[in-house]
């Protein structure tokens, strides 16, 4: 680990989570007061809330709240005006998505072409390839090492298919599965990068209905496997089943923090989004 700014320094010499500088050490993943800007627009106006080991977090909202741009903040896809962003108390608002990613924090993205003419074998061990991903005829004419780290993704790549009950998709094209089909091979080509923290933005949107309560299991077996989620989602029925915490935000800002119980009994929260 290399430390450029002072306030890295501060982090790592601190041994009292509750002063650390960077942020909460316990926590897997932690927001302090980030801000997202898009020109004159303030889509996160200093959004704060921790992520731990093994728990499930509900970000929630109405429409152009700045869910989505606080995910992208997280993962680096956006560039954040101001705040802290921290992994295990390390800062990460500096490092690009690729360099988040090796430390473990991995978000889901919507089907790509690539995606849709590619076999979800493919998807599976290319996803485990890196981040720049390969094709899989590269993968089995490489040199020794390069070969060995290929062996472990295709090994890893038939163990999740098993586990997500997809073994018999292995050679579908990504163009020919259901939408439920598609959000399970995003999250299992995630899951190729052993993450600790992974970001979902509206995992459910076209999945059948039917096919919700399996998504809900698998997302909840990820979690048990100790793996930190968070989750953007409209359908609540979802993040009530899911969610062990839900943070709520408005017009940029968490306006409550705590169960869907809790958020469902809020004032604030009932007017503006539950009411
Ligand atoms: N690329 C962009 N350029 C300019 N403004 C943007 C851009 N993306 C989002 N915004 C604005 O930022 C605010 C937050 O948008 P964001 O997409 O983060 O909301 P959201 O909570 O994800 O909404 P939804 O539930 O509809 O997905 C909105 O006012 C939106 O119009
Ligand atoms: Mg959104």
């Amino acid at each position: 680990m290399t430390h450029h700014g002072t306030q890295d320094v501060a982090v790592e010499e601190s041994h009292d989570s509750t002063s650390v500088v960077g942020g909460d050490r316990e926590a897997a993943l932690s927001a302090q007061n980030i801000v997202v800007r898009y020109g004159g627009v303030t889509a996160v106006n200093g959004v704060s809330f921790d992520l731990r080991a093994g728990e499930v977090v509900g970000l929630i909202g109405p429409n152009g709240a700045g869910k989505s741009s606080a995910l992208g903040a997280l993962g680096g896809q956006l560039k954040i005006a101001s705040g802290v962003i921290t992994m295990g108390g390390r800062s990460i608002e500096r490092l690009a998505p690729y360099q988040r990613a090796r430390l473990g924090l991995v978000r889901t993205f919507q089907s790509t072409s690539e995606f849709e003419g590619m076999t979800v074998f493919e998807n599976l061990v290319t996803a485990g390839q890196g981040a720049k991903g390969a094709a899989l005829t590269q993968v089995m004419f490489q040199r020794k090492a390069n070969r060995d780290s290929g062996r472990r993704a295709v090994e890893r790549a038939w163990s999740i298919l098993d586990r997500f009950e997809m073994a018999e998709t292995a050679n579908a094209y990504g163009r020919e599965l259901s939408g439920g089909q598609r959000r399970l091979v995003e999250i299992m080509r995630c899951l190729m990068r052993d993450p600790k923290v992974l970001l979902l933005d509206e995992p459910m949107v076209g999945v059948a209905p039917r096919l919700v309560a399996k998504l809900v299991n698998d997302l909840k077996s990820v979690r048990d496997d100790g793996i930190a989620l968070l989750i953007v989602e409209h359908a609540l029925e979802v993040v009530s089943e899911l969610c062990d915490r839900v943070v709520v935000m408005a017009q940029g800002e968490v306006i409550c923090s705590g169960t869907y119980a809790d958020a469902v009994a809020n004032k604030e929260v009932r007017d503006a989004y539950l009411g």
